[in-house]
């Protein structure tokens, strides 16, 4: 049997969220089946499109990473390993800037959010992140790419910069796909429910973090922005509403439909107690099981090692192959 490769990455630029969570890793764990190999990064080479403290940006790599192993990656069916310790990503990342035009960078939407939001530092890592990203992908031949809505525009680029390449120099890179769960691929911020939940919202309230205590949850689930129609229902008037049934279908593995006739002639408050519950329940183990693994850095620091040694033989192929057919490479042999 053939094995399907997937790819996916995270930016240690923050606190992880439930977004985070629902959107993609909960999925990076669901799709380590026997018929997959899975390639998952800490992307700190995206991280650094912001300013970043040197000391608070390492640690905070170390613990997404120890994250990602507390919500289900399992080093026997995946590698797990840190974005930068595989060269190739940035040497590729070169090559394919070289195959991508200005006009679809421009047209990225996260690209006007995040300079909108950094005015004072739109540095040329923020425009051509989108081809990192490719690099990412398809130095892995990746067929599956686990994302949130938000990143699905990042993939249709990736996916477009390896077909050109391949018409160009022949057959060299797998198009891959975006994966996103059909209910939660935006989960949206608490406080704001037109906005997603972002991990670099300046109000904690507005996110639920994957470490955040149980009675912390607790507290911003209850606190959540609702509106006045006193009516559980699904719909884009009631945003806020929309989302925690969204979250409280995730979390129950019931349909929204029999959400709403559980919680029918019920008040919102029932309904933001009863979704806090689902999440604590599911998210508590995951607390305790990150806390067990990054005080425990021999473990994580050989998991990341043979996580970056499986990555790298992968990644040095696709570099070797992309260098001999685009004329960088193999000059005496
Ligand atoms: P990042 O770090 O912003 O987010 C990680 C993953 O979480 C998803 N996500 C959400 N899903 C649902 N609702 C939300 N509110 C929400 N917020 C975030 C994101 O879609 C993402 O899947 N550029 C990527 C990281 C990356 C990557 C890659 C992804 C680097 N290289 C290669 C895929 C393939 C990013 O910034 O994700």
């Amino acid at each position: 049997m053939e094995k399907k490769n997937v790819l996916s990455g995270i930016q240690p630029s923050g606190i992880i969220t439930l977004g985070n969570y629902v959107g993609a890793l909960r999925n990076w764990a669901k799709l380590q089946t026997d018929d997959r190999f899975c390639f998952y990064c800490v992307a700190n080479l995206h991280a650094m499109t912001v300013r970043q403290d040197p000391e608070v940006f390492r640690q905070r790599t170390i613990e997404a990473a120890a994250l990602l192993l507390a919500c289900g990656i399992d080093p026997k069916r995946s590698a797990l390993f840190i974005q930068s310790s595989v060269h190739e990503h940035a040497e590729l990342s070169w090559v394919l800037n070289c195959s991508t035009y200005m006009g679809e960078l421009n047209r990225m939407t996260q690209f006007k959010d995040k300079s909108a939001k950094h005015a004072d530092n739109i540095n040329a890592g923020l425009f051509t992140y989108p081809v990192l990203m490719a690099a990412d992908i398809l130095l892995y031949q990746a067929s599956y790419v686990p994302v949130g809505h938000d990143q699905k525009q990042h993939v249709e680029i990736a996916r477009d910069i390896a077909e050109r390449f391949n018409k160009l120099y022949g057959e060299t890179f797998v198009i891959p796909e975006p994966f996103i769960p059909k209910v939660g691929g935006r989960i949206m911020s608490l406080q704001d429910p037109t906005k997603k939940m972002s991990k670099s919202d300046p109000n904690p309230s507005s996110f639920i973090a994957i470490t955040d205590e149980p009675n912390v949850i607790l507290k911003k689930f209850k606190r959540a922005v609702t509106d006045s129609e006193a009516r559980i229902a699904y719909n884009e008037n009631q945003p806020g509403i929309a989302n925690l049934l969204s979250i409280y279908s995730i979390f129950t593995g019931k349909t929204i439909e029999e959400a709403l006739e559980i919680f029918d002639g019920m008040g919102y408050g029932q309904l933001k107690v009863a979704t806090a519950e689902a999440v604590i329940e599911e998210l508590t183990p995951i607390r305790e099981e990150y806390n067990r693994i990054l005080a425990d850095r021999v473990y994580l620091e050989g998991v990341l090692n043979e996580g970056a040694r499986q990555a790298a033989a992968v990644a040095e192929k696709t570099l070797h192959n992309v260098y001999a057919k685009t004329g960088l490479g193999s000059f005496f042999a």
